[in-house]
């Protein structure tokens, strides 16, 4: 069960000759299982999940606080954690029988270890360290901003290297540069609010909820044109890869107040049109920028707002126009939002590689993803 190395040299060896310069990212189908359970706590989503060998999902458990937080119009850390202390252990249990396994039988533990709600993240990461001393099982720390772009691997795909990701998520909006497996390259990042939190945000000025995004998506889906004009911000050439939401953010809060002032009625639908195409026209720019430069053969989304069905489309669109070579990976849509099966297939290759963590792992609601390199 304990790892060994000649496991190690058959996946690093497993290349197959693509169009990318380094070996591609994908689950491997194989007799001997690997069989990692993945916990998933750090923000409001608790969950539990076994996938074998980095790519098939055995159960995936998710229980999603959104509806308790939506009352307070946002999450509310100290609730968070009670709810994750409440439910983490039903719902490893559940993922274990769904799955059809005994604990003896997990091949490691794994778990968000940061970037989240520290209270949050320490049921999480206490949970799994308690399991894997009990179960004598190696104990894998993923930072949860990786892990969203292995949600990729879920669809069957074989990724090839270099390729760009962009994870867009309620408290992150950044540029990552994978020249190989396993490496991943901050380029660029948001200098204010995360291109979610302006979903979040405008959605709760028009009193539709938490979280906003899948409204005003579900709102502008099949409208448009978008009539009214928002701000995007570019930035100057040296930051042409970080991001700024807060003006835009401004801009649609200050045209609801103007036209709420003068009693004209706010057309909720063209509003929500055009504040997601100038959310999306930026993201999509900068990725297919940094894709240009970087001469990916491969453009990863990740994050919740990965769901969105007009930035999916348009980056489709724009990649297919200007960089056709490149191929356009999104997650299914149920695994973009927080979720324990993409934890538990980012530490497949941590797995593989030996790369275990030490049972006084501490939370790290500050992790970043690795450095910046321009
Ligand atoms: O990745 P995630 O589950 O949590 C974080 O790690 O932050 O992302 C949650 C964010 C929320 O801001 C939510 O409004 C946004 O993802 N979101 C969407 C959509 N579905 C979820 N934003 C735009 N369009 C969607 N369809
Ligand atoms: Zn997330």
């Amino acid at each position: 069960m304990d790892p060994d190395k000649s496991r190690v040299n058959r996946w690093i060896d497993n290349k197959t000759p693509g169009r990318g310069k380094a070996p591609p990212l994908q689950g491997t189908h194989r007799d001997e299982r690997v069989l990692i359970l993945g916990l998933e706590t750090s923000c409001d989503e608790t969950a539990a999940a076994v996938v074998e060998n980095g790519c098939r999902i055995l159960s995936n458990r998710i229980s999603s606080q959104v509806r308790i937080h939506a009352r307070y119009g946002g999450v509310v850390p100290e609730i968070a954690s009670r709810c994750h202390l409440e439910l983490i252990n039903l719902l490893i249990e559940q993922a274990l029988r769904e799955a059809g396994l005994s604990g003896s039988q997990l091949s490691a533990v794994a778990v968000s270890y940061g970037p989240g709600l520290v209270g949050a993240l320490l049921i999480g990461v206490s949970t799994a360290k308690a399991l894997a001393y009990a179960l004598r099982r190696p104990l894998i720390a993923v930072n949860h901003l990786e892990a969203h772009f292995y949600s990729n691997l879920f669809t069957g795909a074989c990724i090839e290297f270099p390729a760009v990701g962009l994870l867009v998520s309620g408290g992150h909006t950044s540029l990552v540069y994978l020249p190989q497996p396993g490496k991943t390259i901050l380029i660029g990042q948001t200098r204010d609010d995360a291109a979610g939190e302006a979903f979040d945000k405008v959605a709760r000025v028009l009193g539709l909820g938490y979280p906003g995004g899948p409204a005003i998506d579900a709102l502008a889906s099949g409208k448009g044109p978008a009539t009214l004009e928002f701000p995007r911000a570019y930035l100057e050439a040296e930051s042409r890869f970080d991001f700024s939401f807060s003006g835009l953010k401004s801009a649609v809060i200050n045209y609801i107040h103007n036209r709420k002032q003068k009693g004209e009625p706010v057309d909720l639908p063209d509003l929500a049109v055009s504040f997601q195409a100038s959310v999306v026209e930026v993201l999509v720019e900068k990725t297919v920028l940094a894709a240009r430069e970087k001469e990916a053969v491969s453009v990863l989304l990740g994050g919740g707002v990965a769901a969105n069905s007009a930035l999916r489309r348009e980056m489709n669109r724009r990649l297919g126009e200007e960089c056709p070579r490149v191929a356009l990976y999104c997650p299914p849509s149920e695994l973009c939002t927080d979720n324990a099966a993409m934890v538990a297939a980012a530490a497949y290759p941590l797995f593989l590689s030996q790369k275990f963590a030490p049972l006084d792992l501490n939370a790290f609601p500050n992790l970043e993803l690795p450095g910046k390199d321009l």
